[in-house]
Order: structure tokens, then C-alpha cells, then sequence
């Protein structure tokens, strides 16, 4: 790296560093002015994330019942923190108001739902849709279409009611659906992703290497899912 390269470097770092630490004195004003709204926001949120959990246990609970068998291996969920927030605010410019974040940003509240198996994803994904008081509001399929980091997940934005004294409000929330390998991955590359000491020169060979990875993890799901599918299919027969 050059002189210059190096120069432009520390002073772009110097802008950022500027202009992050201005918006954040903005954003602390804003959050202690308007401290109530913002945890009633928050508490909100985490209503909503109650509401979609219990909609998955519900289903689970059933198809134990129907079929002998937890489609759900685990469900994490989690209120996003007050510095991503602030940084998602600020990357996508929206104005500080409780309006305006909670209509632009769509995983405050976020439930990641963990399956056994890949078409366990699309049934329950199905069947929660299918609830009225669901309502879809994108869906973004990362298993069909890869991201080219080679993460996948099943994505649903939706928003769901909670019911409240003065009668019932809409809450959004992200669900993402994956398979444990798909979860495996994603919770590894995550944590590679934040190690700052990987040097710049490897940095083309340890995507492919992830990208490698990602496809080993799906082969994994394809195969596991075959052997699920003989099981089942020979249960029948004993059935029949
Ligand atoms: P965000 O603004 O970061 O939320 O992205 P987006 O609005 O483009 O949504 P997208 O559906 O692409 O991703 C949302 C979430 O999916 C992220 O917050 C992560 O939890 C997860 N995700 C997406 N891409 C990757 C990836 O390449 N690696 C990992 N580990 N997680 C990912
Ligand atoms: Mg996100």
C-alpha cells in the first residue's frame, strides 16, 4: 500500500469516525427525549416476537402429535440492539422518528426458525402464512437463490397483530427459516466475517473457501434429506 492509499485511508476513517460519533450524540438525544416511546416501541417488538414464537410452537406441537416427529429443531429470537439499530438508521438515512423506524426497518423484532430438514422450512413457512392474522409482506428466498456469500435462509417480513387495551396494533417481523447446516454456516461465517486481522490478500480465498463450504453444507441437506424421505416412504409401506 502507498503512501497516499494509506493517507486517504486514515482520513476516511477520520470522516467516519466524525460523522458516526455526531449522529450518535443525535440519536442519544433523540432516545432520552423520547425515552418512553422508544421502550414502549421496544416492548412492542417483543410482544410481536412472542406472538410469531408461540405461532411456531403451535404448529410444531401439532405435527408431533400427526406425525411423531419435531419439524423444529430450536427457535432463537432476539429484540434488535439499540447500536444496530442506531447504525441501520443511519446507513439507510431515516429520520429519527418512531414512525419513520418503525415503517423502514423491518428486523427490530427478529425469530429464526431452525428445522430438521429443508422442506420442513417450506411447510411451516406455508402453514404460517396461511394464519389470517399474517400477513406477508416480502419473501426472499436465499435456499432457492443463494446470496453470493452462499448463505441461505428462507426470509419472510410479516407483520402480525398485538393486541393491546385500545385494540390491536400491527407489528413487523423477520422470520428466518433455515436447516441446522444452513444455521451452522451463517453462525460461523458471522463470526468469521467480524475477525478484522484477516489479511486483504486472502480475503478472495477465504470467500471461495466460505463460498466451498456453503455448498458442502447444502449437499448435506440434499443427502440427509434423502435419507428422511426412504425412511418415511418404507414407514408407509409398513402401514399400508
Ligand atoms: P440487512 O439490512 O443486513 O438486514 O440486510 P437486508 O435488508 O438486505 O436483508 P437480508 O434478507 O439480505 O439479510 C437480513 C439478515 O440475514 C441479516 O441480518 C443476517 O442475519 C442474515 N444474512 C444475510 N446475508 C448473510 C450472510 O451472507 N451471512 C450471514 N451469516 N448472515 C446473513
Ligand atoms: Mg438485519
Amino acid at each position: 500500500m502507498g503512501r497516499r492509499e494509506l493517507e486517504e485511508r486514515i482520513e476516511k476513517r477520520r470522516e467516519d469516525f466524525v460523522r458516526n460519533s455526531l449522529l450518535s450524540d443525535e440519536f442519544i438525544d433523540f432516545v432520552q427525549e423520547n425515552l418512553k416511546p422508544v421502550n414502549t416501541m421496544m416492548a412492542y417488538y417483543q410482544c410481536a416476537i412472542m406472538e410469531v414464537e408461540t405461532k411456531f410452537k403451535v404448529l410444531s406441537e401439532q405435527h408431533s402429535l400427526e406425525y411423531d416427529r419435531n419439524p423444529i429443531e430450536s427457535i432463537k429470537t432476539r429484540v434488535k440492539s439499540m447500536e444496530s439499530l442506531l447504525k441501520k438508521i443511519r446507513r439507510k438515512n431515516i429520520p429519527l422518528t418512531i414512525d419513520a423506524i418503525e415503517e423502514n426497518i423491518q428486523d427490530i423484532a427478529g425469530v429464526r426458525v431452525i428445522c430438521a430438514f429443508q422442506d420442513d422450512i417450506y411447510k411451516l413457512a406455508k402453514c404460517f402464512l396461511d394464519q389470517d392474522d399474517v400477513i406477508l409482506i416480502q419473501k426472499k428466498d436465499y435456499i432457492a437463490n443463494p446470496k453470493p456469500s452462499g448463505y441461505r435462509s428462507l426470509h419472510l417480513i410479516v407483520k402480525t397483530p398485538i393486541f393491546l387495551k385500545e385494540g390491536k396494533k400491527m407489528i413487523t417481523v423477520e422470520v428466518q427459516l433455515r436447516t441446522i447446516a444452513m444455521d451452522f454456516w451463517a453462525s460461523l461465517e458471522h463470526k468469521l466475517r467480524y475477525k478484522k486481522s484477516i489479511p486483504e490478500d486472502q480475503s478472495k480465498y477465504l470467500a471461495e473457501e466460505m463460498m466451498d463450504c456453503a455448498q458442502i453444507s447444502s449437499a448435506l441437506d440434499e443427502r440427509m434429506q434423502k435419507v428422511r424421505d426412504v425412511i418415511m416412504q418404507a414407514e408407509k409401506k409398513e402401514e399400508e
